[in-house]
This record gives C-alpha cells, sequence and structure tokens, in this order.
C-alpha cells in the first residue's frame, strides 16, 4: 500500500481535525468515540480520570482519539522533557506539560496540518509556553540525538507502515536511561489478508497492530530494555463493526469478515527504557 495509506492516514485525520469543535467529541477508531473499546461513550472519563484533565479546555478533551491514558505509565516528573508521536489535538502533550511544569518541556509531533493547526489553537486558548508542535514523520523525527527523558504516543504506532523506522528514531531521540510510555493497538491473534489490506481499517488502528511478540521483538532490535507489553481492553466484533461503518472513505470497499475478528486486538500499554 505504501504512500497510499499515510496519505489516506493524513486525509482521514486532517478531516477529523476541521470537523473538531468545542461542544462535541470527534471520533477516530469508532464512529462514535475513541479507539478504546468503550467506545459507546461520549466523554473521556473511561480513558482519563479527572485528575488528568482538570484545567484542559473542553476543545483539547473533545480532540482526543487515544485508546488509553499514556501519562498513567509515564511518571512524569517535574524539569523532564517529552516527546509526544502523533500528538493530534494534543491532549495528552497538555497533561505532559502541567507535570513537566515550567522548567519542563513537552514537543507534539505529528504529520496533518490540520491536526497541528487544531493542537496551536488549544494551546493558544491555554496560554501555555512549555510546549511546542512540531511537523513530520515519526518514521523520521524531526529532533537531535538524546533530546528526551520520555517518548508518549496514543494510538498511533499502529498507523505507521515502518514500525521498526518509528520505533528506531524513537530509541535514537531518548535520551540514555530515558523511557517510553506509550498506549497502541496489538494483535492478539492472526489478522487476515483481507485485513491487513483494508485501507478502512488501516485508519482505523486495525489493520496495521503488531502481535505483542512482534512489537516486543522490535523494540528489542532497535535497542529498547526492559520491555512489558499489557493488553488493557480488548476490542470486540461490535467494536469494529462501527470502526468499519465510521471510515466511509470513497472507492474503498473490502469486504472485511468482521465476525472473524471478535477479539483479535486490544488496546495496550507498552513500557520500555533506554
Ligand atoms: C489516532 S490519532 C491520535 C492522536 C492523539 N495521539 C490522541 O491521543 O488524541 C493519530 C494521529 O497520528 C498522526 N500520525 C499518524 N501517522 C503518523 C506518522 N507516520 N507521522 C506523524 N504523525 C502521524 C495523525 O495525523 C493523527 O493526528
Amino acid at each position: 500500500m505504501g504512500e497510499e495509506v499515510k496519505e489516506k492516514v493524513k486525509e482521514y485525520y486532517g478531516s477529523i481535525a476541521k470537523r473538531a469543535n468545542g461542544s462535541s467529541k470527534i471520533s477516530c477508531c469508532s464512529p462514535s468515540s475513541c479507539c478504546s473499546s468503550s467506545c459507546s461513550v461520549s466523554d473521556n472519563s473511561m480513558i482519563y480520570s479527572h485528575e488528568y484533565l482538570k484545567g484542559l479546555p473542553a476543545e483539547a478533551v473533545n480532540a482526543s482519539l487515544g485508546c488509553a491514558n499514556p501519562l498513567s505509565i509515564a511518571n512524569l516528573k517535574a524539569g523532564e522533557k517529552v516527546l509526544d508521536l502523533g500528538s493530534g489535538g494534543g491532549i495528552d502533550v497538555f497533561i505532559a506539560s502541567k507535570y513537566v511544569g515550567q522548567k519542563g518541556y513537552v514537543y507534539g509531533l505529528d504529520m496533518t496540518d490540520e491536526m497541528l493547526s487544531l493542537a496551536n489553537r488549544n494551546k493558544k486558548k491555554m496560554g501555555i509556553t512549555n510546549v511546542e508542535f512540531i511537523k513530520g514523520y515519526i518514521e523520521d523525527i524531526p529532533l537531535p540525538d538524546e533530546t528526551v527523558d520520555v517518548i508518549l504516543s496514543n494510538c498511533v504506532i499502529n498507523l505507521c507502515e515502518s514500525k521498526e523506522k518509528a520505533l528506531s528514531e524513537a530509541y535514537r531521540v531518548l535520551k540514555t536511561g530515558g523511557r517510553l510510555a506509550i498506549a497502541d493497538i496489538v494483535a492478539l491473534k492472526e489478522i487476515s489478508e483481507d485485513v491487513k489490506k483494508s485501507a478502512e481499517m488501516w485508519v482505523g488502528c486495525i489493520a496495521g497492530a503488531l502481535p505483542i511478540n512482534e512489537y516486543k521483538s522490535i523494540l528489542s532490535k532497535v535497542g529498547f530494555k526492559n520491555i512489558e507489553i499489557s493488553p488493557v481492553n480488548v476490542y470486540t466484533k461490535d467494536v469494529i463493526e462501527n470502526i468499519k461503518k465510521g471510515k466511509n472513505i470513497k472507492g474503498i470497499d473490502l469486504n472485511v469478515d468482521i465476525s472473524s475478528l471478535d477479539g483479535t486486538f486490544a488496546g495496550a500499554y507498552i513500557r520500555a527504557a533506554k
């Protein structure tokens, strides 16, 4: 699929960002809500507890497209430098900025112009100065080696075709002793070729999901240590059906047998160290 997938992903998330406003929740991996299995909820209470969302504007909270809360495993400290891969509307960047404080700094990296504009509008509303959104690809991070203490990401690595390139870039920009704290979709069972080829399922964070062992072996190959992957919510066939229906990408209508996917995917927490 090559560049075609990247362009579909950009087009899809660009259109989501354009629709985002403060009063309604935008959708990602389901037509109704988020990437989590709790897709029927219309707020983020299933992903982020009140403690994390306190002080964030509705526009930033409603722009959340993640599958879990990577901040809950990041253990951020005042003064740390953080990079969020695929920062979208910026929710995890804004939460991180509260924890690292004025002496810390948070970069959000995204390839989609509309998402960067949305994030910058949210930043302006919040009036914060310890945050910067940068344009670029996760597979080619525009930062020097050993720049950040912590790498966050939420429901994004599954969208990259070259996970090894993305994770080796994450390793490169992480300081020695730094940590990776991400949420992502993983595959718990084998994925059929139909699903792998479906662009709908790619933008829905499903087709590109890696089996846990493969994810671990890539992390280890690029240099990470102390790798832990913990699935936290398993996708039912109803959730996947909603994702498929919600994509509605013109010109693509592959017949994916959804019932065979019941329990195939899960949102997971991924931790590792450099
Ligand atoms: C599912 S959304 C998640 C957004 C955000 N992390 C959140 O939790 O709300 C995926 C985001 O990753 C970005 N993205 C996907 N693939 C990317 C890549 N290869 N390089 C940079 N950004 C990418 C998309 O533009 C989109 O904003």
